[in-house]
């Protein structure tokens, strides 16, 4: 059974952090999210796993995975090339489809849902996952009638219905010949849902299933914070493989190797990574502290704070820090440097 990962997209709302590098890299409760999407694919039996890059610094993707063993599964990479939408991406993927049916995961949503052997054994063309939203027209969307899914639109102006598709799908070969068929959408892109809309033309039955509960598309700031909460809590257990000096650790906290913990409080669930060094600090719940950071004198808390990060005397919550970045208190003067997009409240 083959997974198929979708790794492209310039993630535009997510600038500054994603113009290095592409959004699914950024890392969530101590994992790139495009990792979080591999292992519980890999946990579902489904080992071979092709990825498609995207333009954005793919060469990052391939340093990070490599062959995929060191992750327990066997990766193929393609190149999308230029981005021309997610029907165009799964496209690429048609000459190395071994077997009659295939799943494709967005790699930038994180969808708790474990019965991906079942949803693969679907009656039809494809199969889809749908969740109810409050706000379907930031999705695609489907309509259900009498058990049959009848239409789907992307991004819909008006509310024709609230279940949207949350980015993981399933395909027979048959989707290939639709897609070579396909007309960009008025946003310029060959879009999967209207790929999925072919099928349905052309006489074809798609089966869903409804998933309940919490599903994210970690597009922007707000998103990857929702899901570093979500994964903590769902995930983290209390681990502390680190070195802890006079320190209070509460609950369900992982310290990884290296990293060192001195006069601090750091209260689950929490993540603190490699080689990181939290001193006279409080680090509270729900968040992630990344690899080789430096945190002094400072609060943190509900917070995503990714590698080599260096914070002194500073009090933050609700905020998503990028790699290397130095987050510092002055002594009267707030000195600021920032990249694009940045939202700073002082
Ligand atoms: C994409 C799909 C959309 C789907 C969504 C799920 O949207 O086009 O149908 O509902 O992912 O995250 P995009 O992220 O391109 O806006």
């Amino acid at each position: 059974m083959q997974g198929v990962i979708l790794h492209g997209g310039q993630g535009t709302r997510l600038r500054p952090l994603t113009h290095t590098g592409p959004k699914q890299l950024i890392k969530i409760a101590g994992k790139p999210v495009s990792q979080w999407v591999l292992e519980q694919l890999r946990d579902s039996g489904i080992h071979d796993i092709i990825i498609i890059l995207g333009d954005n610094n793919p060469n990052k993707v391939v340093e990070y995975y490599g062959d995929g063993s060191s992750f327990g599964v066997n990766i193929t990479y393609v190149y999308q090339g230029k981005a021309r939408g997610l029907a165009d991406a799964v496209y690429k993927v048609k000459d190395l489809i071994t077997d009659d049916k295939f799943l494709v995961y967005l790699g930038d949503n994180i969808v708790p849902y474990d019965r991906f052997p079942s949803f693969l054994s679907f009656k039809g063309s494809a199969s889809i996952l749908l969740a109810k939203v409050d706000n379907p027209n930031r999705f695609g969307v489907a309509v259900i009638k009498d058990g049959k899914v009848v239409k789907l639109v992307e991004k819909p102006k008006e509310k024709i219905s609230d279940l949207a598709l949350v980015g993981v799908y399933a395909f027979t070969k048959e989707i290939f010949d639709v897609i070579e068929n396909l007309k960009p959408s008025w946003r310029g892109e060959l879009e999967i849902t209207d790929a999925i809309q072919g099928l349905i033309d052309r006489g074809r039955e798609v089966d869903y299933r409804i998933i309940d509960g919490w599903w994210k598309d970690t597009g922007t700031p707000k998103d990857i914070l929702e899901a570093n909460s979500f994964l903590l809590d769902r995930y983290a257990e209390r681990k502390i493989e680190g070195e802890v000096r006079e320190s209070s650790i509460d609950g369900r906290v992982v310290i990884e190797e290296g990293a060192l913990v001195e006069n601090s409080t750091i209260r689950g669930p929490a993540f603190i990574g490699k080689g990181s060094k939290i001193v006279n600090s409080y680090i509270g719940p729900f968040t992630s502290i990344g690899d080789n950071c430096e945190v002094k004198n400072s609060e943190i808390e509900y917070s995503v704070i990714l590698d080599n990060v260096k914070v002194d005397g500073v009090s933050m919550m609700d905020s998503l820090i990028g790699n290397n970045s130095n987050v510092v208190k002055g002594k009267r003067w707030v000195k600021l440097i920032i990249g694009e997009n940045s939202r700073v409240e002082i």
